[in-house]
């Protein structure tokens, strides 16, 4: 029985995943200060309820880079997802566009771009890191492209990764690592059968491609360490736009003057995110850094919002907050985990419904006229 789709997905996903895979979605930086914020400061948002406001005739609809979305929602790039689920990048991505809205595919997956476009008839998102190795982001965004996306999310709060201390313990890294995740594979019969045995090729299936030769999980950790560049700056954009003529959005903005520096740069789009508190642990959390950049550049760019949303009401208190629509990332891949594709469509519907009862309770007929008017902050503003 699902009570809350965010909680039961989680605890189902941690029953059936060796621990290293549910600890590393889990998971956030060093003391994980900020994940844990990014959820509470968010529930700590109270909403403003309004009755008898005649909610008979309610839309999420949304338009964001000239797509149409039956909500304001879109699921985050999250890398080894086909380790969750038998290709699960590909059950993710039918799950979303089945409920009509974009997927987003991590550099990192297990399925490669062209296994998850072929099976999909919406175009998805494809989201890049700034790499070292330039040939290798030249070729996925030629793919990319290849395979009719349109929308680039490019992540830039990882120039190093953040210290992740939970991996260590959990046997994702550090000593021993092979043989303790081979120990918990073992003693996860279910997920043996349906992604150990089913699931294959365990790969990282964009660099396999562009190497030539297959590039497995043991190499994850390395690739992605030797790979990030610290040097990246502003100037290593102006490079992506000579490849990239599609809508451009920029992943990780915590502060008001880097997003005006990303309407500078020409973005469509930023993501105000912290990495689900999975990069610097201590900064803000995202709802308490979004308010103030909506300020910012909110009529220059489309703001979309992630870390910490979980349910549907915590995508209104986005939007209220200043985003046009959220990004969801661990609540897709806990679905995915306990229950494949039907696991995610579920939670998507969860999530609709929740978003309708706090449309209809707090008076607010079209995603549009939800704003900062939606908070039981503004009341006292009002009357001022
Ligand atoms: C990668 O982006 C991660 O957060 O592990």
């Amino acid at each position: 029985m699902i009570i809350s789709a965010s909680t039961d997905y989680r605890l189902a996903a941690k029953r059936r995943l060796p621990p290293f895979l549910f600890h590393y979605a889990d998971g956030g930086s060093y003391a994980e200060h900020t994940l844990r914020r990014n959820v509470d400061d968010l529930a700590d948002i109270a909403l403003r309820q309004r009755v008898l406001t005649d909610a008979s005739n309610l839309s999420l609809d949304t338009e964001l880079f000239g797509e149409r979305l039956s909500m304001p929602v879109a699921l985050a790039p999250v890398g080894l997802a086909g380790m969750y689920a038998r290709r699960g990048e590909v059950q993710a991505a039918r799950a979303a566009t089945r409920k009509g809205i974009p997927f987003t595919l991590s550099t990192v997956s297990v399925c490669p771009i062209a296994e998850v476009t072929s099976a999909i008839d919406r175009p998805m998102w494809f989201q890049l890191y700034v790499l070292k190795d330039r040939g290798f982001m030249q070729h996925v965004l030629e793919r990319a492209k290849a395979a009719g996306v349109k929308t680039l999310v490019f992540t830039v709060d990882m120039p190093t990764p953040g210290a992740r201390y939970r991996d260590a313990h959990s046997g994702m890294s550090g000593r021993y690592a092979a043989e303790r995740r081979m120990l918990q594979a073992i003693t996860h019969p279910f997920w043996s059968w349906d992604v150990g045995i089913h699931g294959r090729p365990h790969d990282l299936g964009n660099i396999s491609d562009y190497r030539g030769q297959a590039t497995g999980l043991e190499d994850y950790i390395g690739w992605l360490a030797k790979n990030f560049d610290p040097a990246v700056a502003w100037r290593d954009l102006e490079w992506i736009r000579e490849f990239w003529d599609g809508t451009i959005v920029i992943k990780g903005i915590l502060d008001p003057d880097d997003a005006r520096d990303a309407v500078r740069f020409g973005a469509d789009g930023i993501v105000v995110s912290n990495h689900g508190g999975r990069q610097l642990d201590g900064v803000l959390s995202t709802a308490r850094a979004l308010p103030v950049i909506a300020d910012a550049v909110g009529r220059d760019l489309t703001i979309l919002a992630d870390s910490g949303v979980r349910n549907g009401l915590d995508v209104v208190r986005m939007i209220a907050l200043g985003a046009d629509a959220v990004l969801l990332g661990r609540a897709w891949v806990f679905a995915l985990a306990a229950a494949g594709e039907a696991g995610v469509t579920h939670l998507l519907e969860l999530i609709e419904k929740e978003m309708r009862v706090a449309m209809t309770l707090t008076g607010k007929h079209y995603i549009a006229e939800i704003g900062p008017d939606s908070l039981a902050s503004a009341v006292k503003a009002l009357q001022d």
